[in-house]
């Protein structure tokens, strides 16, 4: 059986592709019924495109209320079919409402060890503070930003060196696999 996932995406889609891959090997049983976005350039659609699956976008500047964009969006969401809402590089604020009424079925990936370093430049901060370790973190959807439950998260060392891009490509392969996992 397969289960109906739809995936949020702002940009390049490097997860959203890991989903794809795992897909396509027959490990997860997955039907991708949307790929949605708040950017109409992000590569993330193109592939998904390319992969024949439905996609939608919608400006955010073009709505009055950060709720009547959301409302919107997940509008198309549930008409989806999806059961699982994955956010995957998908870089906006959500709506405390629409969380709710998606409460225990949307999950996000985040580049830290929650609850460290919620928010933004998680590998600049992890830098600055001198830490030995970082992550990834896989976590349940709430109204807080990067709040929710944590499901699973990937541990790597930082090694002398180590700046903000050499961390953040060495923790993306991490994060594909627990996404997948997830
Ligand atoms: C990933 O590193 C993901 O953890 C992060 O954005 C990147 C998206 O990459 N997400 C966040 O920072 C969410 N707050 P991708 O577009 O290649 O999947």
């Amino acid at each position: 059986m397969s289960f109906p996932v739809a995936v949020l995406a702002s940009g390049r889609g490097s997860n959203l592709a890991a989903l794809i891959d795992a897909r396509d090997a027959g490990t997860l049983p997955i039907t991708l019924t949307l790929v949605a976005s708040d950017k109409a350039d992000a590569p993330a659609l193109r592939n998904a495109e390319a992969q024949g699956i439905p996609t939608f976008a919608l400006d955010p500047k073009t709505f009055a209320s950060r709720r009547e964009f959301d409302e919107a969006l997940f509008a198309n969401v549930a008409a989806s079919g999806a059961r699982l809402v994955v956010l995957a590089g998908y870089m906006r604020i959500l709506d405390a409402a629409v969380t709710a009424q998606w409460q225990g079925r949307m999950i996000n990936i985040h580049p830290s060890l929650l609850p460290k370093y919620r928010g933004l430049h998680t590998h600049r901060r992890v830098l600055k503070a001198g830490d030995l370790e970082h992550g990834a973190s896989v976590h349940f959807v709430s109204a807080e930003l990067d709040g929710g439950p944590v499901i699973a998260q990937a541990r790597i060392d930082i090694h002398p060196g180590d700046n903000e891009d050499a961390l953040a490509a060495r923790l993306l392969s991490r994060e594909h696999r627990l996404l997948v996992a997830c």
